[in-house]
């Protein structure tokens, strides 16, 4: 069989797709506003740089060195214990039920790009209005985009890595950036550009606290798309002799500087023409529109060409959650890519259609457990739980199982003297680190 890889620049592309994701544009500013700015950004910075660049070399070596689908590389690695270590591969489950909400909430940005071509509300009431009436009771409009969010996120994976992944990430994440960028400019121009800086950046320690921090160790995780074989499936497509360290920079540096400039260019138009910051889940569904609306004629234009940027920034992590399992079908079932894609695109479709229900008046009711919805169990559950755990496995993997002299022989001529260090790292800090963030999001401690 012949084995389509990425690129280089197609990998580095496909990943950094990936990694920037809603969690960089619509989570990241605000839950930002949400615990209050400064000292939430440079907890998360700093997770990003000590554990998350660590665990993200770990994920790209299992990938790397394993070449299969993640429950095969998890096998194939481990020397003792195969059927065990497998298990670790079943992560890949993570992506797909993450994929049930995350469909939904593409589904709701194709349904903002086509109103903001002619509407948009008049006052931040009026948008909450607008976006409460189609969350709770419009299931038609949400069950149409989300039918399209699906139908897009499949094709793209019957194509295969070379014809769907690599290409639509070398289309849309170029224009995804240049978007940004036209609008960070013209957010730099205006007077509360400086204001943006200022709460971003200027660290207010009293506002931190344990679970602010957790938020910001786990949004760490989520952004940079780790410990759920996303990663790694990529990376088994990667080519020989990669310099895995500068890859694994790359994804990281893109994915850290998109955050930072959506969240400077969110807020300063907040604070120019809106509310200020504060406003969490529904910012870019409410406020934001609220103040693209104040902006005149011009408002219209920025509010499609933002939800574009949202919709490519989505789109391209959507086909990463789904393709490790695509993988594992086509690997372990010897499955056409075609049937792998379009079973995994009818599991997330379905359940999809329950996330939407949970929203929705009259069957909400029937779909809540707890404090919790349905949509809102399966983001926690995911985000929460495995996704930290998965981060763990993967660092107890590498820093434990794969031998050493594998591990050294990969990434030594990259990484130089900074081998130790991380190796080091990954055995000791970040599994402890891991654990207790772990055990805080279930609420043990
Ligand atoms: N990193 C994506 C985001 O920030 O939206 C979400 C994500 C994609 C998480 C792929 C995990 C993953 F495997």
């Amino acid at each position: 069989m012949k084995i389509a890889r990425f690129s280089r620049i197609g990998f580095i592309l496909a990943a950094a797709g990936s990694a920037v994701g809603l969690g960089n544009i619509w989570k990241f500013p605000y839950i930002t506003g949400e615990y209050g700015g400064g000292a939430f950004v440079l907890v998360y910075l700093l997770t990003v740089v000590l554990v998350g660049f660590s665990i993200m070399i770990a994920e790209m070596l299992i990938g790397y060195l394993g070449r299969r689908d993640t429950v095969s590389s998890f096998e194939e690695l481990a020397p003792n214990y195969k059927d065990l270590w497998k298990l670790g591969g079943f992560q890949a489950m993570a992506g797909l039920s993450i994929m049930i909400f995350y469909s939904v909430v593409i589904g709701w940005i194709f349904n903002y790009i086509i109103t903001s071509l002619e509407y948009l509300p008049s006052s931040v009431k009026e948008a909450e209005t607008t976006f409460s009436l189609m969350l709770h009771t419009d299931f038609l409009t949400q069950l149409l985009y989300h039918t399209l969010a699906f139908v897009m996120i499949t094709y793209v994976l019957t194509k295969g890595i070379k014809g769907g992944i690599e290409r639509i990430n070398l289309i849309l994440m170029p224009s995804l950036m240049l978007i940004l960028a036209g609008m960070f400019i013209y957010a730099v121009s205006l007077d509360s550009f400086s204001r943006a800086v200022e709460f971003m950046f200027a660290a207010d320690w009293s506002k931190l606290n344990s679970e602010a921090f957790v938020t910001a160790v786990g949004h760490g995780f989520f952004t940079l798309s780790l410990g759920m074989g996303a990663i790694m499936t990529y990376a088994a497509s990667m080519e020989k002799g990669s310099n895995i360290i500068k890859s694994a920079f790359w994804v990281v540096f893109l994915d850290t500087t998109i955050a930072i400039v959506a969240g400077l260019m969110l807020f300063t138009f907040l604070y120019q023409y809106g509310s200020g910051p504060a406003k969490g889940p529904g910012l870019v569904f409410i406020s934001l529109p609220a103040a693209f609306y104040e902006m005149g004629v011009l408002g219209n234009f920025f509010a499609v060409l933002f939800f574009l940027a949202l919709a490519f920034a989505g789109l391209t992590s959507a086909v990463s959650l789904v393709e490790p399992m695509v993988q594992y079908f086509i690997d372990r079932f010897s499955f056409s890519r075609a049937k792998a894609s379009i079973l995994m695109g009818l599991f997330f479709w379905f359940f999809g259609i329950f996330a939407i229900l949970s929203n929705i008046d009259g069957a909400k009711e029937y779909l809540t457990w707890g404090e919790k919805s349905f949509f809102d169990w399966v983001d926690y559950v995911t985000a929460a739980i495995m996704l930290p755990m998965g981060g763990l496995i993967m660092s107890i993997f590498v820093g434990y199982v794969i031998e050493k002299n594998r591990v050294e022989a990969a990434l030594k001529p990259f990484l130089k003297w900074a081998f130790e260090p991380w190796y080091f790292s990954l055995k000791y800090l970040i599994p402890i680190a891991m654990f207790v963030v772990m055990l805080n999001l279930m609420g043990l401690v």
